[in-house]
């Protein structure tokens, strides 16, 4: 009733504004299907959960509730107090920034969906990235990320929006895991076998954990936060907590039964890719591209001290299964082991004090490094191809894992250590035996439908 009554006020107020007439009996503005799209096109750009310029967020209107550095977008019912509509009209509008001013037309509905209350009517799923339908593949999708339940029992696999879980000995598809993420970036089974946690993400949309009951193919958990990715998930020893990095160059913990975090670690400056807990689960082990393996009080959520030099950005981590040991693989080709150590000797000449062992330097960005079972052997896998496989004693090489059609991004032994997988940009699976390196088998983890769209890359 008020709404109707205000409504030619309205008009008069905006068009004597703007100098444009607006007709008074328009239904009113909605938020989601015209103001939004203006802001996407415009503004969202420079004020979206990742780039907060001015601490401003116009891509969504919870963002937009969040008020700026200079206090709130909006007051409802008042577009000319609001720094929203401000800011985009008058003669020399100060937004956008950058590109074309937005038209006369534009600033009107903006100022009137203000002047209407600033109603929020986005649908509930409007920002779902959920699909209904198990995706079809026409070629094998990238693999990011694979894993060996500990019990040996089960291979989980990443695909698009979801997860493949294999029996690990016959290698045949038990389960497809689809959650809400497209993108997978990592896989852990928990120490007792029965979940499986799954750290994804929506690139500048949203990060996603989930957490999976193995035997039933079940998502028994799953929490979004931040803005982008989410990368290397960890169980703590006890399986009663995760550990994962971002994109938001975060390190947090989270309690598995009910998500609550207890920790995040804002001491990184770049993406952080990989965690693992050491000292009984007293402590975690966080590897980013700012260059750096830190190590983290996990009670305290205190800061102790880089355990390696900073030479190159750090793209991979795997802890040894018996010592508290640390492999590295960089950027620029680097493959060490660290001791995950405070390094309290350094000095400024700045030796690199945890190293227990140096590698050949790779001819190209280590994506990923794993240990055998019992430790003896270190594979690391990059954009070489090319998987070598090292003793971890000496540092010789013992085999070279060949045949891969591209980077290789995900690499995991067998429980019992007789067989190694290897998997990345072509999206093959493919088994050696690591004694020798003779691949036995190729295989991709979903049947291809060559007449399907291609979902996979
Ligand atoms: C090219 C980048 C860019 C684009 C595109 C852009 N902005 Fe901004 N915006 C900025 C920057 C930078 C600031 C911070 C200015 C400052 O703090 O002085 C800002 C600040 C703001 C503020 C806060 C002003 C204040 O006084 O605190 C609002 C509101 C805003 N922008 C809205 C918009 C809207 C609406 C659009 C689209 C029509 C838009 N911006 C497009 C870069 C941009």
């Amino acid at each position: 009733m008020s709404r109707l009554l205000h409504r030619p006020l309205i008009a008069l107020v905006v068009s004597g504004l703007l100098g444009i007439n607006l007709i008074a009996d328009e239904a009113p503005v909605s938020w989601f299907k015209e103001v939004n799209p203006i802001f996407k096109r415009s503004c969202n750009g420079c004020h979206n959960p990742n780039k907060l310029k001015g601490e401003v967020d116009t891509s969504t209107f919870a963002g937009l509730l969040k008020p700026g550095k200079h206090g709130p977008n909006f007051i409802a019912g008042q577009p000319d107090k609001s720094l929203l509509f401000q800011q985009v009209s008058g003669k020399e509008p100060e937004m956008p920034k950058e590109g074309d001013a937005l038209t006369a037309g534009e600033a009107a509905l903006i100022a009137r969906w203000i002047q209407e209350g600033a109603h929020d009517d986005t649908p509930t799923n409007a920002y779902s990235t959920r699909v209904t339908e198990l995706p079809v593949y026409a070629t094998p999708p990238v693999i990011s990320a694979m894993a060996f339940s500990p019990d040996g029992r089960y291979l989980a696999i990443s695909g698009y929006h979801e997860v493949f879980l294999l029996d690990a000995t016959n290698l045949v598809l038990v389960s497809r895991l689809l959650g809400e993420a497209p993108r997978i970036e990592s896989v852990a089974f928990s120490p007792d076998s029965k979940s499986l946690a799954v750290s994804a993400g929506a690139p500048a949309r949203f990060g996603e954990i989930q957490v999976w009951d193995v035997a039933s193919g079940k998502e028994s958990q799953a929490w979004k936060m931040g803005g982008d990715s989410l990368f290397g998930v960890s169980w703590s020893p006890d399986g009663s907590r995760l550990a994962f990095g971002g994109v938001d160059k975060s390190v947090r913990v989270l309690r598995v039964a009910d998500g609550h975090e207890m920790l995040k670690f804002d001491n990184h400056g770049d993406w952080v890719f990989r965690t693992a807990w050491v000292a009984g689960g007293n402590r975690l082990l966080s590897a980013s591209r700012d260059r750096a393996i830190k190590l983290i009080d996990v009670t305290s959520g205190q800061f102790i001290d880089d355990i390696n030099k900073l030479l190159e950005p750090v793209l991979s981590m795997a802890r040894h299964p018996k010592e508290e040991w640390a492999a590295y693989g960089g950027a620029e080709g680097g493959l060490r082991i660290y001791k995950a150590k405070e390094n309290q000797e350094r000095t400024d000449a700045n030796n690199d004090v945890n190293q227990v062992r140096q590698f050949e330097r790779q001819p190209g960005a280590v994506h990923t490094v794993a240990f055998s079972p019992d430790g003896s052997l270190l594979a690391a896998g990059g954009a070489s191809a090319e998987v070598p496989v090292y003793k971890t004693s000496d540092g010789s090489r013992v085999a070279t894992l060949k045949g891969h059609g591209g980077a290789v991004f995900a690499v995991a032994f067998s429980p019992s250590g007789d067989r190694i997988l290897t998997g990345g940009f072509d999206g093959l699976v493919r088994v050696y035996d690591p004694s020798n390196g003779r691949l036995t088998a190729i295989f991709t983890p979903i049947r291809l439908d060559p007449t399907a769209g291609v979902v996979g890359k």
